[in-house]
């Protein structure tokens, strides 16, 4: 570990900044840093990751220097069913920090992925930890992988019809300190306003593409098929069936799908 060469843009959280060459993942070494005390804010960033994890035991593929790949320690004093909405306000500050660098705004795709001519460019990993004694919220750590770099070339075989980076979106080379540097900034503002949640809703509705799709969801009773309506203010998606009626979906049970693919 050693401190990271970041746009330094004034925030507190570069304050506490750790910086990895190389690492399993940012978010499960977040843990232990936040296991042994880690003060709220505490960021770690890394230029790759050997075992980079997504939603549902899917791995999030981390090259070096291909992305950003970011974890920050976050303690808000609550019970952790006030965070319900935590990942959907991690996603809206990550499509402000990427349109403030790139100029493009990324769609969001139920719950956590970004997405730009209609592939995943990034994702988010949210996880809680609860302090059994009070039951409130121990730490929360946010993870946050954006393909900054690669061509599609530089993707595995299985994942190139459905990943991207913003170098294959915009045309132009990403700086990974800058869009860092941004990704922070952006995040310290949402920690500032995460219990304004029908703002922040508001916010994820408007940049949430799923809405209004036919979607299919994939969950412990096999695929149900449906029409994406609504985020509730928990980030849950509602999905009206073909007899009409209404399923509403938490981020922890289901993927999602589009009819004909990945959105
Ligand atoms: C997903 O696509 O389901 C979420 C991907 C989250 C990836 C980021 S990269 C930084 C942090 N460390 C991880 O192991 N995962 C997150």
């Amino acid at each position: 570990m050693k401190q990271a060469v970041i746009a330094n843009t004034g925030c507190p959280w570069g304050q506490q900044l750790h910086f990895y060459e190389t690492v399993d993942s940012t978010n499960t070494q977040a843990k232990v840093l936040a296991k042994a005390g880690a003060p709220h804010g505490t960021v770690l960033l890394s230029a790759g990751q050997t075992g980079g994890r997504g939603r549902m035991g899917r791995q999030f593929v981390s090259p070096p220097g291909m992305g950003v790949y970011l974890s920050v320690v976050l303690r808000p004093q609550c019970p952790p069913a006030q965070l319900m909405h935590l990942t959907c306000a991690a996603a809206v500050a990550m499509c402000d920090a990427v349109e403030a660098v790139t100029g493009f705004r990324p769609g969001l795709k139920w719950i956590n992925d970004l997405v730009g001519n209609g592939r995943k460019i990034g994702g988010i990993l949210t996880e809680l930890s609860v302090d059994t004694a009070t039951g409130l919220t121990e730490y929360a750590v946010i993870g946050i992988g954006i393909n900054c770099c690669q061509q599609l070339q530089d993707f595995p075989p299985e994942l190139q019809t459905l990943a991207g980076s913003l170098a294959m979106v915009t045309g132009q080379p990403v700086s990974i300190a800058v869009l860092a540097g941004a990704m922070i900034d952006s995040l310290y503002r949402m920690s500032q306003e995460l219990f304004d949640k029908a703002s922040l809703l508001c916010r994820y509705r408007r940049d949430c593409i799923t809405l209004g799709k036919q979607v299919v969801i994939h969950g412990q009773d096999g695929p149900i098929q449906g029409l994406a309506t609504a985020v509730s203010e928990d980030g849950e998606l509602c999905v009206t069936l073909p007899d009409g009626a209404t399923v509403t979906v938490s981020s922890g049970e289901v993927s999602v799908r589009g009819l004909y693919g990945y959105i």
